[in-house]
């Protein structure tokens, strides 16, 4: 019983306590802001717009007294004026609002050193590979650590969603998407999916475990270690296995391909006198479809690899490991 008054008192926050769950990551607030905004303009909007119905349905209504139309102008210019600025004004606040919290969760900060865990989706369960090779299928954080998300599908769109952390966001097969924050509370929350996915998409539930500090995070990755390969390996020996290590060194020396030490998260300069940023997108790009873009001072010569997905992340995962190119 005692809920009731407090998540009353929730609503009429809009995203005060009882309303919406804990906030737990450095986004929550921002989203919760733009939501109240969204929530108290409708609000106001529907109060105005009924009572306006109501007065003008009763004072216009027909009467034996007056059964023709009033006479009144079909045109009013400072009307048409007000009635156009005013929502456009309200549209430009909501876009300045949300766009603001929308690069809060899509860009790093310059010189952040995230937390980088690549997630999957697959019919119907997530898998988590975090730093230092450690997989699982829930995910762990690092209290007040920025964090980055890499999401990948195997097979159909499927969305992670983290009420507690206010963000959700597509795996999409065939490429990579991001999600940042930081997480800013220690405790277990719920992941659900949040595409329909098929059968069982409703069981598609783990949780995100967010520890105190590094050292209980290092102290979960380090159980059990040793007897998987860990993504970075698994990259390695793709890279070999492949032959992708004949024309790409990783050791800075030149040969028919540039090579690949260092290049992470750097800009690339191309062919056609364009750069691109060394990104998981592109590393999958330049392994599927190699002639797209063409490093400066190379030729268009290297075939496509046919890589499933998590040989892809492995390579990532390696070339995220090989050392700054001095
Ligand atoms: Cu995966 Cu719904």
């Amino acid at each position: 019983m005692i809920q009731l008054p407090e998540r009353l008192a929730g609503i009429l926050l809009a995203a005060g306590p009882g309303f919406m769950p804990e906030r737990a990551s450095s986004v929550a607030e921002g989203v919760d802001h733009v939501f109240g905004f969204l929530f108290w303009l409708s609000a106001f909007f529907l109060a105005l717009i009924v009572a306006l119905t109501v007065i003008f349905v009763v004072r216009y209504r027909y009467r034996p007294s007056r059964r023709e139309p009033e006479a009144s102008p079909d045109h009013d210019n400072r009307l048409e004026v007000l009635w156009t600025a005013i929502p456009l004004a309200l549209v430009f606040v909501i876009f300045a609002l949300s766009t603001k919290v929308y690069f809060e969760m899509t860009e790093l900060e310059p010189g952040a050193a995230p937390l980088r865990v690549q997630v999957t989706g697959r019919k119907w369960s997530w898998w988590f590979d975090h730093p230092g090779g450690k997989g699982a299928n829930q995910l762990h954080l690092v209290a007040g650590r920025p964090t980055e998300l890499v999401l990948a599908s195997t097979d159909v769109i499927h969305s992670l969603y983290v009420p507690e952390f206010r963000l959700k966001q597509d795996a999409v097969p065939g490429r990579f998407t991001k999600m940042v924050f930081t997480p800013t509370l220690p405790g277990t929350y719920p992941i659900l999916c949040a595409e329909y996915c098929g059968t069982n998409h409703s069981t598609m539930l783990t949780v995100a475990v967010v520890h105190p500090d590094q050292a209980a995070f290092d102290a979960w990755a380090r159980e059990g270690q040793g007897a998987e390969e860990t993504l970075a390996q698994l990259g390695e020996r793709v890279f070999a296995e492949k032959g992708c290590s004949a024309c790409h060194s990783v050791d800075g020396s030149p040969g028919v391909g540039p090579s690949l030490k260092g290049i992470w998260g750097k800009d690339r300069k191309l062919a056609d006198g364009k750069t691109v940023r060394a990104d998981e997108n592109y590393v999958r790009e330049s392994i599927v479809k190699p002639g797209a873009k063409i490093s400066a001072g190379y030729d268009d010569v290297m075939p496509p690899i046919p890589l499933d997905d998590r040989e892809i992340q492995g390579v990532i995962a390696y070339l995220q490991g090989l050392k700054e190119a001095p």
